[in-house]
């Protein structure tokens, strides 16, 4: 027995001397990056220390109040009485170094967040009254290391659970950094799509990824090397980079966009910077003819010159490998008839969005529509191919679609954002812009809207005198004398019954502004995401403008992508009939759950008659059945003046 157990202990040693250190696996590299992204995700220094008093007097923002019977409460516990407050307290002392760089003579922001409501106090003084997380206070335009605050504050909870979210101290110079590190973040995430999608990853090159990645986290340490700890890191992916160079790999796989009666846009992205070619032709038989892409790693050929209505075959040759024959088919040049698919919020699930992708293909739509919201974090750009363009893949390599931009594609931009137009072709004849368009396509006219900014350069805010208001305007008028079907497309709801926490019940400036519009020229159906579940009103005329009463337009919630369901209705709006149970604002807990399913939407209108099908997705990407039927019949608009 003695010997065996000796024995063993030899071959132990033996093999690990012998074997190499145990090869990173993709999923630990992952898991590596998803660190290095945590470690790098602010510049800030927690503030802790904090005691708390559930509806203490409002004494506790003075210095002088006695707390020492107060129990201590750390950011993220939850205390759960609704329609009360608490109060945090903490004593904060200016420390020499925060995150490595020197405090002194530097302007220190305080940086808090509360569930629901906050009012924040420096020294017993009023600083700020805030909601949510947007806390933020200069605590001193020059610090002084040693100098000591209290801090004190009084958080409200309106619903639900009360909470302090943070509470952050950052030194001015800290933010300027955001750039190296999104840069380094962009190319360690890159390097981990190479390799998920190359064919036979080297353990090498995981290895690169895993170095680099504790490089970037450790680099998080001291803010004042962060940028050449970053650069090492970076030179660390060199054999991932080479790789890449020399390897041609589809990151995102073909896929179709903007399909006229004459043309179609076929794009790509490779991990490295290829010379492609599209080849394409009508049958088998015939000759392929070919456009090319000069070397770049987002591809994009437009080809015309088409047959309207006609399906050919189409292959993308990057560098020297051809990828398989797909098919697409060209719009028809009018017609009688068009079939597509609808979904929203497929957001950060691509491992629920992807078969219902997979389900929207079995039912070989002419186009699909993304009503927004198909991503976590826009500025995430990894997320792009990840969440969307990758899990499309099924669908989107024979089937062009087309998107309405959500609040999350903007996450992390300003204004624009500059993936969506990158990853994007959209018709923009009419609008000259990418983010609100239109276009035909066989008997309708699909127009999409993009309500999410007050008033970006491309005017998107969605008001009479603005541009896109303007457009709308111009383009529903055209589109109501000439169109047998209008579809109108933007992400956020002018009526929604069940989010969350129920104090968002849709868009209040849009009701006040576009259902006008839309009411006005009898829009068949409006699409909208935003909240997670299926809701739908059929028309309830007359519509009064006076009022805003009624409606002739039929309203489509459909956040059922792949994003957390929600599952309460909160209110209950006339212009929505389902879910057709009691609303209940007073409670939170999750109600029959019918219209809380992952889903998609698909139109099918041929001659005077629309069939609109919701098909039902369980979490395992199982068919759970149809959610909703319904048939509309096309309107006589010759009345609209
Ligand atoms: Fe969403
Ligand atoms: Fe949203």
């Amino acid at each position: 027995m003695r010997n065996t157990r000796f024995l063993l202990c030899v071959l132990l040693l033996v093999s690990l001397a012998v074997l190499p250190a145990a090869a990173i696996t993709l999923a630990e590299a992952r898991e590596a990056a998803g660190h290095t992204a945590g470690a790098l995700a602010d510049f800030s220094l927690a503030v802790g220390g904090w005691q708390f008093q559930l509806e203490a007097p409002d004494d506790a923002r003075l210095p002088s109040f006695d707390d020492s019977a107060w129990k201590p409460m750390a950011a993220l516990q939850e205390w759960p009485n609704e329609h009360t407050y608490g109060w945090y307290r903490a004593r904060l002392v200016v420390p020499e170094r925060l995150r490595g760089i020197p405090t002194r003579g530097r302007p220190l922001t305080l940086l808090v967040g509360v569930d629901d409501r906050g009012e924040l106090y420096v020294n017993g003084e009023l600083r700020q009254k805030f909601e949510w997380n947007d806390g933020r206070v200069v605590l001193a335009e020059t610090a002084q290391p040693g100098t000591s605050y209290l801090l004190a504050v009084k958080a409200i909870n309106d619903t639900d659970e009360g909470e302090l979210h943070f509470a952050r101290l950052q030194v001015a110079g800290a933010e300027e950094l955001a750039g190296a590190r999104d840069a380094f973040l962009d190319v360690l995430r890159r390097s981990l799509q190479f390799c998920s999608h190359a064919e036979k990853p080297d353990p090498k090159w995981l290895g690169a990824i895993s170095q680099a990645a504790a490089t970037g986290a450790a680099a998080a340490q001291d803010l004042t090397s962060l940028p050449v700890r970053l650069q090492q890191a970076r030179a660390q992916l060199g054999p991932v980079f080479a790789a890449m160079a020399k390897q041609p790999v589809f990151l995102a796989p073909p896929y179709l966009q903007n399909a006229s009666p004459t043309g179609i846009t076929v794009m790509w992205e490779a991990a490295g910077e290829f010379p492609a070619q599209v080849e394409y032709r009508e049958s088998m038989y015939a000759a392929p003819r070919q456009v090319a892409c000069p070397a770049t790693a987002l591809g994009q050929v437009r080809l015309e010159g088409l047959k309207p209505g006609t399906a050919y075959m189409y292959r993308v040759v990057l560098g020297s490998v051809a990828g398989p024959w797909h098919t697409f088919r060209t719009a028809p040049l009018g017609g009688e008839a068009v079939r597509f698919a609808v979904w929203a919020d497929s957001q950060s699930h691509p491992e629920i969005f992807e078969p219902l992708v997979g389900l929207m293909a079995r039912f070989r739509p002419d186009l699909a529509v993304g009503v927004g919201d198909a991503m976590g974090r826009g500025g995430n750009l990894d997320e792009w191919v990840d969440q969307l363009l990758w899990p499309m893949r099924g669908l989107s390599a024979e089937t062009p679609f087309y998107a309405a931009i959500g609040n999350h594609e903007y996450g992390g931009f300003e204004r624009t954002c500059p993936p969506f137009e990158r990853y994007r072709d959209h018709p923009t004849a009419s609008s000259g812009n990418e983010y609100w368009y239109a276009f035909d396509y066989g008997p309708a006219r699909f127009i999409m809207l993009d309500p999410n900014q007050e008033d970006g350069p491309l005017g998107q805010r969605i008001s009479p005198g603005s541009a896109q208001y303007q457009w709308l305007a111009r383009e529903l008028a055209d589109a109501a004398a000439r169109a047998k079907w209008i579809f109108v497309f933007f992400h956020q709801p002018p009526y929604s019954e069940c989010w969350g926490g129920g104090y968002y019940d849709g868009e209040a400036h849009l009701r006040a502004e576009i259902v006008p519009l839309l009411e006005r020229y009898q829009v068949d159906i409006v699409f909208s995401g935003h909240t997670h579940d299926y809701e739908r009103g059929l028309p309830h005329p007359p519509y009064d403008p006076a009022t805003g009463t009624g409606n002739e337009v039929t309203y489509i919630i459909t956040g059922g992508g792949g994003g957390t369901l929600d599952n309460h209705k909160y209110r209950d709006w006339p212009q929505l009939d389902l879910p057709d149970h009691p609303a209940d604002p007073k409670s939170d807990a999750a109600d029959e759950g019918r219209y809380y399913q992952h889903h998609c939407c698909l139109v099918e209108a041929a001659g005077d008659t629309l069939r609109f099908t919701v098909h039902a997705m369980k979490p395992d990407g199982s068919y759970a059945g149809v959610l909703d039927q319904f048939q509309l019949k096309a309107k006589d608009r010759s009345g609209i003046r």
